[in-house]
C-alpha cells in the first residue's frame, strides 16, 4: 500500500519539535508492515541543503498563483518528495518564525500551498502516481482533505493526526477566497471558524480518521478543559477518533550505540553514565555538587509548564541537587532562567538555543529529567530519557500520564515504577515532587532499579506502527458506506484505541 505523508517538519531534514521526531520513525516502522510511505515536506533551505542529489519528478503550475518544482530524494530510510517554491519556503528564520521571532505573515498561504500541491500528488498528478491513503499531520497540512473533498471531489481516504491541538491554523476571514476553494467549502460546516478561517477544524471534518498521539489525550480533547475550542467538532467526529502513542526511533535513541555521547552503556553497564554525567557538568561549567543532577530540554512555553522551572530551581539546590536547561522560547521564561543560573552559577546552567547533540548529552548523563507540562498530546523527551536511565519528572497529563508510572510506594515494592508524576501542575506540587524525587535518589539501590525498570519500558515504534497499519489498511480497504446521520464511515476491523 501506498501511503502519501504529507508534512511541515520531518527529522533528519528539518526539526522544531516531536513532530518531526515521529514523521521521520513511523514510515520506517511501516515498512515492516508492507506500507510504503512517501513523505511531501517543503523545500525550507535546510532541507535543500540536506538533499542536494535530490532528482526532479515534475513540475506543479497553478498553486494559487505559485508555480512549485517538484523533487524527490533518499535519506536516512526516508522516501521524500521536496515541494520546491522558492518565494515560498526558501528563506531565514525556521519553518514557521522568521528571524524576527514572529510569525511568518504569509504562513495561511504557505501551509495551503502545501495542502493543495499534497492533495493533486496524492490524486496522482505527479510521476510517483496515486497515492491509496493520505496522512496529515496538524493544521499546517489539515488542508489538503479539504482540497480532495471540495475542490476535486475525490473520496480518497485521509488519516488526519493531531500532534497539538494549541495550533489550529486560524486566520482572517479575508483569506478565504484566496484559497482556491469552492464556496460551499467556505462556511460554518466547513472553513469557517467564529468568524475567522480554521484550517484544523476544516480538516478534521473533512478527514475519514482522525488520530492523536496518546489514548489519554484523545478522552482529553473531548472536553472543554483541553479541546481548545474543538472539542465540539472532536465530539462530531468522535466515532472516528483513535489515540495511538508514539514511538521512539531506536536507531537514533539508544545509549548502546548512539554516537553523539562520549560514552555508551546499557542496563547492565549503568556505572559508564558517569561520564557522560560528568561530560554534562562541563558542558555547563558546573563542579559535581554530587546530589542529583535535574535537566530539562524543551521549548520553554506555558504548555511544557517552563515558567515553573526557575521556582523548582531553588527546591533543587535546597535538596543539594544540580539543574541544567536547554531549550529555547518565550522570551520571559528564557530571561528568568538566565537570572536563575545567574543566582545560583555552580548549581544552575542554561543554555537557551536549539541543540541536537547537547540534547544526547542530557538524556545520558542526567539523574532525572523533568517535565512539568500543563498538557502533552505524547511528549517524547521522556521516553528517550526512560530509554537512557533517566528517570522522568512529569506533570500527570495526556501522553506523560499513560507512558509513565509513578514512584509510589506500592508501585516501588513491586518494582514496576518508571519515574514520578505530579498533579495538579502548579509551583507547589512541583516543589513537592522535586522534594520526593530527591529523597528517592538518596537510597542509591533503588534509585538503580528503578533506572533498571525505566530502561526496560518498551516504547519502540512495532506496536504503534501495527495500529496505525491497521487504520491505514482499514482505511483502504473498507467500503464507504453512507451512515445513518448521513455522514461517511468505514467499517473498521479490529479497531484499536477507539476511544
Ligand atoms: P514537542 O514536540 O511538543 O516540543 P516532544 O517531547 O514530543 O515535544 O518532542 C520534543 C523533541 O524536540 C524531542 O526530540 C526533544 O529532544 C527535542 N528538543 C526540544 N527542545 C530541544 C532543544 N532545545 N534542543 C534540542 N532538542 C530539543
Ligand atoms: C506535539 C506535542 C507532543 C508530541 C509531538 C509528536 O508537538 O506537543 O506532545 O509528542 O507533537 O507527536
Amino acid at each position: 500500500m501506498n501511503v502519501l505523508s504529507i508534512v511541515s517538519e520531518v527529522y533528519p531534514l528539518i526539526k522544531t519539535g516531536g513532530l518531526a521526531d515521529v514523521a521521520g520513525a513511523l514510515p520506517k516502522a511501516l515498512r515492516l508492515h508492507g506500507i510504503d510511505v512517501l513523505t511531501l515536506v517543503p523545500g525550507y533551505p535546510q532541507v535543500l541543503e540536506h538533499l542536494p542529489n535530490r532528482a526532479r519528478v515534475g513540475d506543479l503550475d497553478d498553486l494559487l498563483g505559485h508555480r512549485a518544482v517538484v523533487s524527490r530524494a533518499e535519506t536516512g530510510g526516508l522516501d521524500v518528495l521536496v515541494l520546491e517554491v522558492p518565494e515560498l519556503y526558501q528563506r531565514g528564520g525556521g519553518p514557521y518564525i522568521g528571524p524576527d521571532g514572529r510569525d511568518h505573515p504569509d504562513n495561511w498561504l504557505r501551509f495551503a500551498v502545501l495542502s493543495l500541491a499534497g492533495a493533486r500528488i496524492a490524486l496522482g498528478h505527479l510521476a510517483p502516481g496515486k497515492a491509496d491513503v493520505v496522512h496529515v499531520h496538524d493544521w499546517q497540512t489539515a488542508l489538503t482533505p479539504v482540497y480532495l473533498r471540495y475542490a476535486f471531489r475525490s473520496p480518497l481516504p485521509v488519516m488526519c493526526t493531531i500532534h497539538n491541538l494549541a495550533f489550529q491554523g486560524q486566520f482572517s476571514y479575508d483569506i478565504a477566497p484566496w484559497l482556491g476553494l469552492p464556496p460551499a467549502a467556505l462556511g460554518f460546516e466547513c472553513l469557517e471558524y467564529y468568524g475567522g478561517v480554521g484550517y484544523l477544524k476544516a480538516g478534521l471534518l473533512c478527514s475519514d480518521i482522525v488520530t492523536t498521539v496518546s489514548p489519554t489525550y484523545a478522552r482529553e480533547i473531548l472536553s472543554p478543559d483541553l479541546g481548545m475550542g474543538l472539542d465540539g467538532v472532536l465530539q462530531q467526529r468522535r466515532s472516528a477518533l483513535y489515540g495511538i502513542v508514539n514511538g521512539i526511533d531506536a536507531e537514533i535513541w539508544s545509549p548502546g550505540a548512539d554516537p553523539l555521547i562520549p560514552r555508551r552503556y546499557d542496563a547492565r553497564s549503568l556505572v559508564r553514565r558517569r561520564e557522560n554525567r560528568a561530560a554534562l557538568l562541563e558542558r555547563f561549567g558546573l563542579p559535581d555538587a554530587n546530589g542529583p543532577l535535574f535537566a530539562a530540554l524543551t521549548r520553554l512555553t506555558w504548555q511544557k509548564g517552563a515558567d515553573l522551572l526557575s521556582e523548582a530551581a531553588e527546591e533543587i539546590v535546597s535538596h543539594g541537587g544540580q539543574l541544567v536547561v536547554c531549550g529555547q522560547g518565550d522570551p520571559d521564561v528564557e530571561a528568568a532562567l538566565l537570572d536563575c543560573a545567574g543566582r545560583f552559577p555552580d548549581r544552575v546552567g542554561v543554555h537557551i538555543g536549539y541543540a541536537e547533540e547537547l540534547a544526547h548529552l542530557i538524556v545520558s548523563g542526567c539523574d532525572v529529567l523533568m517535565q512539568p507540562s500543563r498538557f502533552e498530546p505524547c511528549g517524547l523527551t521522556q521516553l528517550y530519557a526512560m530509554r537512557y536511565g533517566a528517570i522522568p519528572l512529569v506533570g500527570r497529563t495526556g501522553g506523560l500520564a499513560e507512558t509513565i508510572i509513578d514512584a509510589n510506594d506500592a508501585a516501588m515494592a513491586r518494582g514496576v515504577a518508571t519515574g514520578f508524576q505530579f498533579h495538579p501542575v502548579d509551583p507547589h506540587s512541583f516543589r513537592e515532587a522535586v522534594r520526593r524525587t530527591c529523597e528517592a535518589f538518596e537510597d542509591r539501590e533503588a534509585w538503580t532499579s528503578l533506572q533498571r525498570q525505566a530502561m526496560k519500558a518498551d516504547f519502540s515504534w512495532d506496536r504503534s506502527a501495527f495500529q496505525y497499519a491497521q487504520l491505514f489498511e482499514a482505511l483502504q480497504a473498507a467500503r464507504r458506506v453512507r451512515g445513518e446521520e448521513g455522514e461517511l464511515t468505514y467499517a473498521m476491523v479490529d479497531e484499536p484505541n477507539s476511544v
